[in-house]
C-alpha cells in the first residue's frame, strides 16, 4: 500500500513507522491514523517482524491530533464515529512490542500516542505536553489516564490543567520515558533495542508484555496470579528449553519463536 503520511520500512526483524507530515509537525489527521493502523496490522501479521518502532522527525514526534480537521466537528460527529479511540487505540492493542522514539514535540495526541507504546526513548530535545485545555477541550486519546499512571497525579494534573510542557530531563525523572538519547543517536538506538528484543523468543516476549500491562489493569494480587500462570506457561515453549540449555552450555540461545 502507498502511504501519504507515514513511511514504513523494515530493518531485519524490526518494523519502522515514521510519521511523515512535516508541514503540520506530524499532526495526527484521520488519514495518518488509518495508515498507521494498516501498517501495524501488516507488521503484526508478519512472522518475520519481532518488534516495532514508531518515530517522527527531529522537530516533532507529533504535535497532536489535527486541530484544523477537528475544529468544525460536532458532538454528533465525534460521538457517532467514536472519534480518536477507534483508530488510535490500535497501537495500544499491538501484541508485539512497540517502542516510541520521540524527538521534538510530543503534544496532545502525540504524547498520548507515545504513551500507548510499550516504552518511550526520548531524544534530548523531546518535549511532552497535553495542551488540549488551551484549545477548550481535554485529552481524548488516554492522556488524562495514562499520563497520571506514568507520572502521578500532581504532575499529570498540573500538565493537563495548564498545558505546560515537560522536557526530556523532567520526563525521565518522572518515569514517562525510559531513557534519554542524544538526538543524532535516537533512531539507531531505538532500532538497536528493538532488534535485541526481536532476537528473543517472540511468544515469550508477548507473554512478558501482557504480564507487565496487567499491572495497570488489575489489583496486585490478581496481577501476580496472572504473572504466575504466564510464567508457568513459558515452560510449555521450546524457547524456554533452548534459552536455559544455552545458559547451562555457555552458548548463545537460538530461539525458534515457538
Ligand atoms: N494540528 C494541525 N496543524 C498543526 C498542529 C496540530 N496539532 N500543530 C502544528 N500544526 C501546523 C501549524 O498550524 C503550522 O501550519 P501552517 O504552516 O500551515 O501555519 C505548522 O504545523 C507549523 O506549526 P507552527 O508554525 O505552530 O510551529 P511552531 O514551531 O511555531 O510551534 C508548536 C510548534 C508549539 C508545536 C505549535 O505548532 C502548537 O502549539 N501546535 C499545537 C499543539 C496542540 O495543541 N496539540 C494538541 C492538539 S488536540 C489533541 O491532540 C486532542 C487529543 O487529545 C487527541
Amino acid at each position: 500500500m502507498a502511504y501519504n503520511n507515514i513511511i514504513v520500512e523494515t530493518q531485519g526483524a524490526v518494523g519502522l513507522i515514521r510519521l511523515n507530515r512535516p508541514k503540520a509537525l506530524n499532526a495526527l489527521c484521520q488519514e495518518l491514523t488509518e495508515e498507521m493502523t494498516v501498517a501495524l496490522d501488516a507488521f503484526e501479521a508478519n512472522d518475520d517482524i519481532g518488534a516495532i518502532v514508531i518515530t517522527g522527525s527531529d522537530k516533532a514526534f507529533a504535535a497532536g491530533a489535527d486541530i484544523k480537521e477537528m475544529q468544525s466537528k460536532t458532538y454528533m460527529d465525534v460521538y457517532k464515529n467514536d472519534f480518536i479511540t477507534a483508530t488510535w487505540e490500535r497501537v495500544a492493542r499491538c501484541r508485539k512490542p512497540v517502542i516510541a522514539a520521540v524527538a521534538g514535540y510530543a503534544l496532545g495526541g502525540g504524547c498520548e500516542l507515545a504513551m500507548m507504546c510499550d516504552f518511550i526513548l526520548a531524544a534530548d530535545n523531546a518535549q511532552f505536553g497535553q495542551p488540549e485545555i488551551k484549545l477548550g477541550t481535554i485529552p481524548g486519546a488516554g492522556g488524562t489516564q495514562r499520563l497520571t499512571r506514568f507520572v502521578g497525579k500532581s504532575k499529570a494534573m498540573e500538565m493537563c490543567l495548564t498545558g505546560r510542557m515537560m522536557d526530556a530531563e523532567e520526563a525521565e525523572r518522572s518515569g514517562l520515558v525510559s531513557r534519554i538519547v542524544p538526538l543524532d543517536d535516537l533512531e539507531d538506538e531505538a532500532l538497536k533495542v528493538a532488534a535485541k528484543i526481536a532476537d528473543l523468543s517472540r511468544p515469550v516476549v508477548m507473554m512478558c508484555k501482557e504480564s507487565v500491562n496487567k499491572a495497570y489493569e488489575t489489583t496486585l494480587k490478581e496481577g501476580i496470579m496472572f504473572e504466575r500462570r504466564v510464567f508457568h506457561s513459558t515452560f510449555a515453549t521450546e524457547d524456554q528449553k533452548e534459552g536455559m540449555a544455552a545458559f547451562a552450555e555457555k552458548r548463545s540461545a537460538a530461539f525458534k519463536h515457538q
